[in-house]
């Protein structure tokens, strides 16, 4: 009984609707503060290597169990094997740990579209850190802004792929590239732009550890969104006729592209008005209005665009991570399109309200000695994401036939890759293994290792029970 399934209305389309699945808050708030608190230069050049030897392949080989299951995370995995049905699982359980924080700071995004009208740049540089740190940890109106956010993503994606996914990325992406090239060339012309650029530029590895290629692997995952299955998901509505390994390599490209662009747009401004870059989260909220506010009137008018940018970033990511989940329950569970949408925004809501009041309200949570928004960010970004990787190469090099993969990477042989062997090669050993050093090297320098080991606790419990779960 084959279902008609959903396909791209167009090839343009895909690969916007992909790249803004992997262009987000990741690119634009999470890759400038990981960077600055990790010494700059070195950070980034390491999580490059990551990018290229491991992102480009997991993604290769995520669009190609989805395209060749033609069904979502779950099914598709298990499609393949049952004993890896819980790699499946832990996809959809990074959908809600993610959505659990993601539309928090997408509502701060929103927030700050307003705050850019109201005169947040005619603050001092202390006026402005201090609105920020009473805007977080408020209670209701952060609250408030990312239920707005997650309102936003529940009316596109139970418009479906073509009507709502696909429609909203065609117009918002090329709008946030063009933004960004813009507070780019505004950021390089300020006198002292070069010592910026020397901080992300210059390699200075004496702030390297374990904990570092750790943050690094993490960031390389949810910056591509991968080893959840959100590729695996994108994948499986795509046509038999797209080069597979071309949009990968498209899609990434456009992902470090827009990271490093968010880099370059922040790292010489902030230098050149002797502000710290590590400052943590709140940097691009703190320092770029500062920023702004420093350029005169013209400054709010920067504001106001750049977190349009960011907003219209977050969504296009965030609508990923519910299909990953909705798809799940239409695929899997029978549940209709609508219904899907419905009841899984209102879980994520509730993980969001808890993961928006730890930064105010709720202090840190005992045992793990951070907060709820915290503990989803390190279980996602640090444990489910890289393991969840770790485990999609080993079903591809390991249980899915060789041939398999070459005809589907190939399109039965009317396309090239010449890479092929090396490609299989590096996600059947190399990545696996490049993976779990990663990981074990990063829970022995990191200090929240009891969330580091209560992840990996649960993805043990859902390798053991995963086939009584399906
Ligand atoms: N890649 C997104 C970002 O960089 O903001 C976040 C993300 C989306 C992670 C979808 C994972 C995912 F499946």
């Amino acid at each position: 009984m084959e279902k008609q399934r959903e396909n791209w209305g167009s090839r343009i389309g895909f690969v916007l609707a992909a790249a803004g699945s992997a262009v987000g808050l990741g690119n634009i708030w999470r890759f400038p503060y990981l960077t600055g608190e990790n010494g700059g230069s070195a950070f980034i050049l390491i999580y490059l290597v990551f990018v290229i030897f491991i992102g480009i392949s997991v993604m290769i080989a995520e669009f190609t169990l989805g395209r060749n299951s033609g069904l979502a995370t779950v099914g598709a995995i298990k499609s393949y094997s049952d004993r890896f049905t819980f790699v499946g699982a832990m996809g959809v359980l990074s959908a809600f740990l993610i959505m659990g924080f993601y539309p928090v700071v997408g509502g701060w995004a929103l927030a700050y579209i307003l705050e850019s009208v109201t005169g947040l740049y005619s603050l001092t540089p202390d006026g402005i850190g201090d609105t920020f740190g009473a805007f977080i940890t408020g209670g209701v109106q952060p609250v408030v802004w990312m239920l707005i956010f997650l309102a936003m993503n529940v009316l596109i994606v139970a418009k479906g792929i073509k009507g709502g996914i696909e429609k909203a990325a065609k117009v918002l992406m090329p709008t946030l590239f063009i933004l960004l090239i813009f507070i780019a060339i505004r950021s390089l012309t300020l006198d002292g732009a070069g010592e910026g650029l020397a901080f992300i530029f210059r390699p200075d590895f004496s702030e390297v550890d374990g904990g570092t290629f750790l943050a690094a692997l993490g960031q390389a995952f949810f910056s591509l969104s991968l080893g959840m299955g959100a590729m695996i998901t994108y994948g499986s509505y795509l046509s038999k006729k797209e080069n597979l390994v071309e949009n990968a390599v498209i899609v990434t490209g456009l992902d470090v592209g827009v990271a490093l662009l968010a880099g370059i747009a922040m790292f010489p401004a902030i230098f050149a008005f002797g502000m710290e870059p590590a400052q943590g989260p709140g940097l691009v909220f703190v320092v770029i209005p500062m920023v702004f506010a420093e350029m005169g009137g013209i400054g709010a008018l920067f504001g106001i665009i750049f977190f349009i940018a960011l907003a219209v970033a977050a969504l296009t990511s965030s609508v990923s991570l519910m299909e990953v989940v909705v798809s799940y329950l239409i695929d899997q569970r029978d549940v209709q399109r609508k219904k899907a949408v419905y009841g899984t925004g209102v879980v994520m809501a509730i993980m969001a309200v808890l993961a928006s009041l730890s930064l105010g309200v709720f202090g840190p949570l005992p045992v793990f000695n951070v907060g709820v928004f915290d503990l989803f960010d390190i279980l996602s970004d640090k444990v489910f994401l890289g393991l969840g990787g770790m485990f999609i190469a080993i079903v591809t090099g390991w249980v899915v036939d060789k041939e398999v993969l070459r005809k589907e990477i190939t399109n039965d042989g009317t396309v090239g890759f010449a890479l092929f062997e090396a490609w299989h090669f590096l996600i059947k050993w190399i990545i696996p293994l490049a993976v779990a050093v990663v990981a074990i090297f990063g829970i022995i320098d990191i200090e929240e290792t009891a969330v580091m080991l209560f992840g990996i606790a649960i993805v043990a419990l859902l390798a053991v029970f995963s086939r009584k779960l399906h």
